[in-house]
C-alpha cells in the first residue's frame, strides 16, 4: 500500500514516514522544504534501510500535486503539510488561511480526480478552544479558536465533514494532536525550529545545550495546582504510530471520524521542568514571566476512544520524552544544519 504524506519532511511527518515504512507501507513524500530540511531524507533512510520517494513541491500548486498523483499509485493519504506557527499566524493571518486552505483543497480535489479517498488529517487539540472540562472527549464541542492557526483547522475539519457528507466514497479521519514532544530514540531525526522555539520541549533541551540560558514560564498564576499550565505532551513516536492504527483501521469505519492522540495525563510546566532535570542530569534554569497571550490553563485528552477503535495506545513515558528529545538535541545542537 502506497501512502502519499504530505509533510512528510517535517516534525511529525518525518517520523511517521518511519513508523509506515517499518509497518510495510511504501511512502511517498510531497514537502516544499519551507519549514524542514531535505537531509530528514538521508536519516529516515539511516534508520529504516528504505529512502521514501521524494517530490519537493508547495501542494498549494495544484499541478504540482496533481503531477504527483500521475506519476505514483497512491492508495491513500496523511496530510501535515501546513505552517503551524501560532503567534506568527497572528502576524500573518492571510498567508496562513492560504498555505492550510488551499494545500487541503487541493489535495481533496486531486485525490478525488484519483479515486483515492482514505485521507488522514493532522488536526490539533486546538480546535477544543478553552475547554470547560478536562479530560476532553471527541464530544466536546470546537471552541473559540484563540488563533489563525487554530481558525484553519477548525475550518478544515468542517470542510472534511462537508466533504465527507456529501460523498460516502470518504473515509476520513481527523487526528486531534495534543502536545507533541520528543524525537526517535536514535538521534537521528527529531523537532529542528527555526530561530527561537516556540514550544515548551524545544526551549528546554536548547537551555540543556546551552543555546539558551534560561526558560522563560509563561505565568505561574493559573488555576492549576503549581499555577503553570497543564497539557497532555505525547511522545512524536507514539504520535506516528497512532498515524498507522488511524491507516490501518481506515476502511473499517465509515465517513469522517475524529480521534484524540494524547495520552490523557497532564504536567504542569514546572513537572516538565523536574521531569528534564530528573531524566537528564541537566539543571534548567528558568524565570517566572507574565502569561503568553492565547495560552489557556489545562488541558488534556480523554484518549479512549482511539484505545476502543483503533487499538491505539501510547507507551513512551515522560522519561522517554524528555531524555529522546535531549539526545537528539546533543547529537544535532543545530538541527539538519544549513
Ligand atoms: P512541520 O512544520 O515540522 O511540518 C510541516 C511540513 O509541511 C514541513 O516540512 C513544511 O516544509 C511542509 N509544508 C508546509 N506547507 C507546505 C506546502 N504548501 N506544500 C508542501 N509542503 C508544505 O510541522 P509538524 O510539527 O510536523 O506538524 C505537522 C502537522 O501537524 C501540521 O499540520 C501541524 O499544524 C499539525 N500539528 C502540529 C502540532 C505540533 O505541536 N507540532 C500539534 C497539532 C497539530
Ligand atoms: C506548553 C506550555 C506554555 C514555552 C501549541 C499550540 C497548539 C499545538 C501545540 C499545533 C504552555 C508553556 C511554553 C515557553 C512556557 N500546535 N511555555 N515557556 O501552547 O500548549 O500548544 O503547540 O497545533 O495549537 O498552541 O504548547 O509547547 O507552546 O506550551 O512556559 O518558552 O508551556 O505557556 O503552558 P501549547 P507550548
Amino acid at each position: 500500500m502506497s501512502v502519499l504524506v504530505t509533510g512528510g519532511a517535517g516534525f511529525i511527518g518525518s517520523h511517521t514516514t518511519v513508523e509506515l515504512i517499518e509497518s510495510g507501507y511504501d511512502v511517498v513524500i510531497a514537502d516544499d522544504l519551507s519549514n524542514s530540511k531535505e537531509e530528514v531524507l538521508n536519516r529516515i533512510e539511516k534508520i529504516t534501510g528504505k529512502r521514501p520517494v521524494f517530490y519537493k513541491a508547495d501542494i498549494c500548486d495544484k499541478k504540482a500535486l496533481s503531477d504527483i498523483f500521475e506519476k505514483e499509485k497512491i492508495d491513500s493519504a496523511i496530510h501535515f503539510a501546513g505552517f503551524k506557527a501560532v503567534g506568527e499566524s497572528v502576524e500573518k493571518p492571510l498567508e496562513y488561511y492560504r498555505n492550510n486552505l488551499l494545500s487541503t483543497m487541493n489535495l481533496l480535489e486531486c485525490m478525488r480526480e484519483h479515486k483515492v479517498f482514505d485521507l488522514v488529517f493532522s488536526s490539533s487539540s486546538t480546535v477544543y478552544g478553552t475547554p470547560e472540562t478536562v479530560p476532553v472527549t471527541e464530544d466536546t464541542p470546537r471552541g473559540q479558536t484563540t488563533n489563525p492557526y487554530g481558525q484553519t483547522k477548525a475550518v478544515i475539519e468542517r470542510m472534511m465533514e462537508d466533504v465527507s457528507g456529501a460523498d460516502d466514497r470518504w473515509h476520513i479521519m481527523l487526528l486531534r494532536y495534543f502536545n507533541p514532544v520528543g524525537a526517535h530514540a536514535s538521534g537521528l531525526i527529531g523537532e529542528d525550529p527555526k530561530g527561537i522555539p516556540n514550544n515548551l520541549m524545544p526551549y528546554i533541551t536548547q537551555v540543556a545545550v546551552g543555546k539558551m540560558d534560561h526558560l522563560n514560564v509563561f505565568g505561574d498564576d493559573y488555576d492549576t495546582p503549581d499555577g503553570t499550565g497543564i497539557r497532555d505532551y505525547i511522545h512524536v513516536v507514539d504520535l506516528a504510530r497512532g498515524h498507522v492504527c488511524a491507516l490501518d483501521n481506515i476502511r473499517k469505519k465509515q465517513g469522517l471520524n475524529i480521534y484524540n492522540l494524547g495520552t490523557g495525563i497532564g504536567y504542569s510546566v514546572l513537572d516538565m521542568v523536574k521531569a528534564f532535570e530528573k531524566s537528564t542530569g541537566v539543571k534548567i534554569p528558568y524565570v517566572i514571566t507574565k502569561r503568553r497571550q492565547g495560552d489557556i490553563a489545562k488541558t488534556y485528552a480523554d484518549p479512549s476512544k482511539a484505545k476502543k477503535e483503533l487499538s491505539f495506545e501510547t507507551k513512551y513515558t515522560l522519561e522517554d520524552m524528555c531524555h529522546d528529545a535531549y539526545y537528539w538535541q546533543q547529537k544535532n545542537p543545530d538541527g539538519y544544519g544549513s
